[in-house]
């Protein structure tokens, strides 16, 4: 079993806008596309709208009237989370808290029905891809906030997502310890391959994630008559992010 490689889908987002229930006006329409494999990081203050987007593309929240989700150019709008393959880490972590280690690894391969010595090869080589030796046999509530962080990249990526959904996955942690991990991040990303939404308010992880940055920003959803707005900054030097830079859009 080889995790690494690409086996992402393009993503586009069109004309998407969400309006609560209570009339709350959570995601202004945006439209932007993110190529195979691409990372796309999502920047903006909070309450603009970030996780409502990545709530839109897992298939958790419906979007308004008019918009639509496609991946790889098939609308996905009426399809239902668990066929679209999407792997998500949430804001706060959402693991098991009194399964192991492994357990919360291999849980979504075990549902789709994987046998135990395939998982269990699967979730070793998760293991050691996102460097938590030994911890196997621990339970959730006995880890570190990182070592919590690294168990739920592990688990989001178990089932081969071609998308994957990142929601401020550093922000619970210390700044040492975020350093660290986000140029872990930035290599386990580039090494899979895979489509990868990145949600933050922090422009140094930006920064960091999206190479292109400067040159690639995009306003998109800004709601009139306030200063918040989410950026968009496309990562990987792709064929996608040049096209773009031929024609920079200012922030
Ligand atoms: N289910 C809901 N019903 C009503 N309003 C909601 C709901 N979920 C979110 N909102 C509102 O929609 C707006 C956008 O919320 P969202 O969680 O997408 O923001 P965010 O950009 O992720 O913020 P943060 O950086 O704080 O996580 C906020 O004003 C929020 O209160
Ligand atoms: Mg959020």
């Amino acid at each position: 079993m080889n995790l690494t490689g690409g086996h992402g889908a393009s993503v586009r987002i069109e004309t998407c806008g969400k309006t609560f229930a209570d009339g709350t006006r959570a995601l202004e329409r945006a439209t932007l596309d993110i190529a195979r494999g691409e990372t796309l990081v999502l920047l903006g203050p909070s309450g603009c709208g970030k996780t409502t987007m990545l709530r839109i593309i897992a298939g958790l929240e419906v979007p308004d009237a008019g918009g639509r989700v496609l991946f790889d150019d098939k609308d996905m709008t009426s399809v239902p989370i668990e066929r679209r393959n999407v792997g998500m880490v949430f804001q706060s972590y959402a693991l098991f808290p009194n399964m192991s280690v492994a357990d919360n690894i291999g849980y979504g391969l075990k549902i789709r029905g994987m046998g135990r010595q395939e998982r269990a090869a699967r979730v070793a080589e998760l293991v050691a891809l996102t460097n938590i030796s030994g911890l196997e046999n621990r339970r959730v509530n006995q880890l570190s906030g990182g070592q919590r962080q690294r168990v739920a990249l592990a688990r989001a990526v178990a089932i081969r997502p071609g998308i994957l959904l990142l929601d401020e996955p550093l922000t619970a942690l210390d700044a040492a310890l975020r350093d660290r991990l986000r140029g872990e991040l930035n290599r386990l990303l580039r090494a899979l391959g895979i489509t990868t939404i990145y949600v933050t308010h922090d422009q140094s992880e930006a920064m960091e994630l999206a190479s292109w940055l400067n040159s690639l920003v995009q306003r998109i959803s800004s709601k009139p008559r306030s200063r918040t707005a989410i950026l968009c900054c496309w990562a990987d030097g792709s064929r996608s992010a040049a096209r773009r830079a031929s024609k920079p859009q200012s922030p």
